[in-house]
């Protein structure tokens, strides 16, 4: 049987109640973990509660509500606060979920520097900004990381952790296992690199992608369908690196048939494209006529890609590797 509220084991601060702060705190209630969510307005968190309230009803109906505590337990795991000292006292994971902005980043690691002690682990959820930047000069440092989810976490599990150099190892090693334990994946970078490592390979792609169409060698549709109907379907479940394990008798047998092959077309990728003018338009009007760029069509095109993502969650939950 679950356990009840009150012996979650520790709690935890969402500090920032938008898209991302609003999963990470379903995230953590699925699990168990007491949560308060902290916004600077205030009517962003009441916004918030009922969005996940609503959000997790849904969830249960479908049946696939994370953990193995039902909606109700869970929403009341969930609390507002509106102080941020208070939403921090006795956190053992804070977990900032701001706007991307550095400077203001900056500022609220400042503030959360000054009122909090040696145990809790200070993590934020940026895309982009690097710790270095975020982190330095801090007195809690070592308590200090990036764990940058993918869009949208509920049903995108991994999680990239991006130390500091200062960081301590205890702190990654402890916010691994607490990805671990709210069900997500986690990934250890050993050290800052912009872009971190899933933005570094999706902009490999999207670069040549946008070479081959601005080219005319495929048109945008086609191009996506390289992806969605062939790339796509084995990256879901095995990696670049496995693929070229399994595409030969192992590793090195894939590198000693195919390395020649590979760098010769690796040398013909062009210049970083500039992402506008003709091209981008191109393109823009190729995507829209798949998916109008209103508000509506956007909106019911990205609960069809969630749909589509839970329940490849799900089977891919069912296809325990053998
Ligand atoms: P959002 O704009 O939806 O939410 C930001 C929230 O922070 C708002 O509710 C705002 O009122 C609040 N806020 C602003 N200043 C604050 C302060 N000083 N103290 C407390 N709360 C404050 O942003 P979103 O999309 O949730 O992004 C949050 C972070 O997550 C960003 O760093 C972003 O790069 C990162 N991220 C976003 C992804 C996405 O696809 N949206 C994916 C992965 C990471």
């Amino acid at each position: 049987m679950a356990s009840p509220a009150s012996s979650a084991p520790g709690g935890v601060a969402v500090v920032g109640s938008g898209l991302i702060g609003r999963s990470w705190a379903m995230l953590f209630a699925s699990a168990g973990f007491k949560v308060k969510l902290y916004d600077i307005e205030q009517r962003q968190v009441t916004y918030a509660l009922d969005s996940i309230r609503k959000e997790m009803k849904l969830l249960e109906q479908s049946g696939s509500l994370k953990g193995s505590r039902g909606a109700e337990e869970q929403l009341s795991l969930i609390s507002s606060c509106s102080d941020i000292r208070e939403a921090v006292e006795g956190a053992l994971h804070v977990q900032e979920c701001v706007p991307e902005n550095l400077e203001l980043k900056k500022q609220l690691f400042a503030q959360l520097d000054g009122i909090v002690g040696d145990q809790v682990v200070l993590s934020s959820s940026s895309s982009c900004l690097l710790p270095t930047r975020l982190f330095s000069g801090l007195v809690h440092v070592k308590q200090c990381l990036v764990a940058h989810p993918v869009n949208p976490p509920y049903y995108v599990p991994l999680v990239e952790l991006v130390p500091h150099p200062e960081t301590a190892p205890a702190t990654v090693d402890r916010t691994y296992a607490l990805m671990r334990k709210i069900g997500q994946s986690p990934v250890r970078l050993t050290k800052e690199v912009d872009g971190f490592a899933l933005n570094r390979l999706q902009y490999a792609i999207i670069s040549e992608a946008w070479r081959l169409v601005e080219e005319g060698v495929v048109s945008p549709g086609d191009l996506d369908l390289v992806m969605s109907d062939g790339l796509g379907m084995r990256y879901a479940f095995i990696g670049p690196l496995e693929t070229m394990h399994l595409n030969a008798e192992g590793m090195l047998s894939y590198c000693g048939r195919y390395s020649e092959g590979m760098k010769r077309v690796l040398k013909t990728f062009g210049p970083v494209p500039e992402f506008s003018g003709a091209a981008a338009e191109k393109v823009h009007q190729a995507m829209c006529v798949k998916v109008p760029d209103d508000p509506e069509h956007l909106a019911a095109r990205r609960e069809w890609r969630d749909r589509c993502l839970m329940r490849l969650a799900r089977l891919k939950s069912q296809l325990q590797p053998q």
